[in-house]
This record gives structure tokens, sequence and C-alpha cells, in this order.
């Protein structure tokens, strides 16, 4: 098949690790799609500054002009924030480009409009690394739970402030110091303040009770409180009720006298160290579902960070350029193909 031209918006810490993927693995995706993705460009706020893993040629400050290439097919968008995202990805779906994005808060708060553009246009648009990182969490709602009714789904999805609270807990360093770590690791948002007040983590819960529960949750519908309260004396405090403190989200149904209604909260509680979440520590993240027939499912994996994020933005991106080479088949007998043949002893 021909190729399929890709622009990648933002080359910060997702982006640099999507590239760098996208680059290293260039013959091994295009045996998994069935044609060769190729890079046409990548969009930056300072296209002078060299970056390593790509060809300088390649670097733009216009992504607008970039989305309105003829030779872009599928666009990934990793600006963050509200605009100039929200615009370029309209345009990229309005254009008939599917589009993969890691933008929680574009898509908690502009999915209704975002995905009327794509069903008109007949393309995609997927958002795996949203939420939770490089753990699937989208997909299994979306598609592996379809056929049952799911009534809860909790736990922690944010990396950066799970990353403060187990660090501060576990070596007693201040939250300041440990902030700045998350900032250096790649974990935190461009403005922490959305990390550390609980506004990432409510972008993440209205998005899983949007897919969860099949209606439209923003998260000004999320009731929300941050960690910044939280001090090294609570921590301790917590310890002896054999306790720690864990940045919860939690999405579930409830029967009112009015009927059924949803309720997303996030906010810090105290978690029995006996718990399954007490022992998730640094930037991993953990979230499970209940759902009626399946049952408790628990995903569990890195939260943040740019290799994991990348690897779900990846993931996106070969389903996507899938959808336009096999009309959404895949060709699953060159998936197999492609894996390395391991003998029984390595297995
Ligand atoms: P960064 O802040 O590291 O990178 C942002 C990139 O966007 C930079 O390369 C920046 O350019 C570029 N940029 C900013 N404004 C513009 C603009 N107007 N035009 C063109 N380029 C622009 O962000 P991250 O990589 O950490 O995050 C990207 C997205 O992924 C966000 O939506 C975030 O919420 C999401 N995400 C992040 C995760 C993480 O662990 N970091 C995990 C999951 C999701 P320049 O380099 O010149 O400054
Ligand atoms: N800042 C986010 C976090 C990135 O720490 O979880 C991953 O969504």
């Amino acid at each position: 098949s021909r190729p399929i031209g890709v622009a990648v918006l933002g080359m910060g810490n997702v982006g640099t690790e999507v590239v760098r993927i996208l680059t290293q693995n260039a013959a091994d995706l295009r045996a998994r799609i069935g044609a060769p993705l190729v890079l046409r460009g990548v969009a930056v706020r300072d296209a002078s500054r060299a970056r390593e893993g790509v060809d300088p040629a390649l670097l733009t400050d216009d992504p607008h002009s970039l989305v309105a290439r003829d030779d872009v097919d599928m666009v990934v968008e990793l600006i963050g924030g509200i605009e100039p995202a929200r615009a370029l990805i309209k345009t990229a779906l309005e254009s008939g480009k599917s589009v993969v994005t890691a933008n929680k808060a574009l898509i908690a708060a502009h999915s209704g409009e975002l995905a009327k553009a794509a069903e008109d246009n007949r393309v995609d648009l997927y958002f795996e690394a949203a939420v939770a990182g490089a753990i699937p969490v989208i997909r299994p709602l979306t598609q592996s739970l379809a056929g049952d009714s799911v009534n809860r789904v909790a736990g922690i999805v944010n990396g950066t402030t799970n990353y403060i609270l187990s660090e501060m807990d576990e070596t007693g360093a201040g939250y300041g110091k440990v902030l700045a770590e998350a900032g250096r690791l790649g974990y935190a948002e461009a403005d922490p303040t959305a990390d550390v007040e609980g506004y990432d983590a409510a972008s993440k819960a209205a998005i899983l009770a949007s897919i969860a529960f099949h209606s439209r949750v923003t998260a000004s519908d999320v009731y929300r409180e941050g960690i910044t309260k939280i001090t090294s004396k609570d921590l301790e405090a917590a310890k002896k009720f054999d306790c720690t403190v864990k940045l919860l989200a939690i999405c579930e149904r409830i029967q009112t006298a009015d009927g059924e209604k949803i309720s997303a909260r996030v906010y810090p509680a105290l978690v029995p160290l006996e718990h399954p979440l007490a022992t998730v520590n640094g930037a991993f993240n953990a979230v499970a579902v209940e759902a009626e027939n399946a049952g408790r499912l628990m995903f569990y994996g890195q939260g943040a960070g740019g290799a994991p994020t990348a690897s779900a933005v990846l993931g996106d991106l070969v389903m996507a350029a899938r959808n336009r080479v096999y009309h959404g088949r895949g060709p699953l007998e060159s998936t197999y193909a492609s894996l390395p043949i391991a003998s029984i002893d390595e297995v």
C-alpha cells in the first residue's frame, strides 16, 4: 500500500519518544500495518532549536500548515492544552485525517465536538494515552467490555501526584523537591498545578466515566481535591492507622431516589496498607473496573513518562493506520509473522 504520511505536533516529553519509536521501529510498524508510516513533519514552538533524533528539515513552528499538507494522512497531537490543539485536531478531522492525541484536558472538555467531526468525516480519533499513560484502559472499556455493563471505575490515574506522595512517604523528602523531580522525569504537566490540584485526574475521571457509562461527563462535573494540603505529618499519621495516602479517582453509577446517577470524584484518601492500591508507587497507575458480568478487572502499569505514553500513542497510530489500509480489519497474519520466534526455553 502507499505510504501513510504522519504529522507529529509537539516534540516534548512524549513527542520525542513517539518520533524515536516511529524511526527505530519503522520496519516492524510497516509489517504490522501493511504500509510504511512516513514522518512528514514535526511542529514545535521553537523550530530553530536542534532536536536529537529528527532531521532539522522536518521541524516547523507552523502546525496549521503542516496539518493542511496533502501528504499528511494522520496527525498526532502532543502539544497539550486547549488551543491551538483543539483547532488543529478539528481541522485535521474535517480534512479526512485520523487523529491520535494524549491530551486529556482537551478530550475531557471537547470530546463531543471532536467525536462528531471524526464521525462526520469517517476517520478515527483515538486517545488511549490520555488516561493512565501506557496502561490500556480506553480500548478495554470501549471494545473488550462493549457488551457488558460497567458500574464502577476507580483507581490512581495521576503519576505525578502518586510519585510525590510515595516519595514523601518512603524517603521523607519535601514536597517541593519531589515535585521538581517529577517535572525533571517528564511526568508532570507543563503547568504542574494541573497535577497537584487534581485537575488532570479530574479530566481523566471525566473521560473514564463518559466511556464506561456511555454518558457525557466533563471535568467540571467531577468533584475535585488535590494533594497540596497533604504534609509529611499526614503521611506519618496515616502509617499509625496502617494506611497510606493516595489520590484516588472514583467513577460509579449510584442509585438515588430520583433514579440512577453518575458520581465522579477525585480526592486524596487513606488507603489500608493491605489494599492493592497501597502498593502502587512512583509514577505507576492502577485502574480497577467492575462490570456486571466480567466482575472485577485490574489494570496496572506506568501512568506517566515519555516512553510509556509514547507506547500508547503508537498503539493508536497503528490501529488508525490499519483502519485506513484494511478498513478496520488489520493484517493479522503479518502481525504474527513479524514476531521474533522464541525457542521454548526462552518463553
Ligand atoms: P511538553 O510540554 O513536554 O511538550 C509540548 C511540546 O509542544 C513541545 O515540543 C512544544 O514545543 C510544543 N508546543 C507547544 N505549543 C506549541 C504550539 N503552539 N505550536 C507547536 N508546538 C507547540 O508536553 P508533554 O510531552 O509532557 O505532553 C504532551 C501531551 O501529552 C499533553 O497533552 C499531556 O497532557 C499529555 N500526556 C503527557 C504525559 C507525560 O507523562 N508527560 C502522559 C500522558 C499524556 P517546544 O519544544 O519548542 O517548547
Ligand atoms: N501529568 C500526568 C501524570 C501525565 O502525572 O499522570 C500522564 O497523564
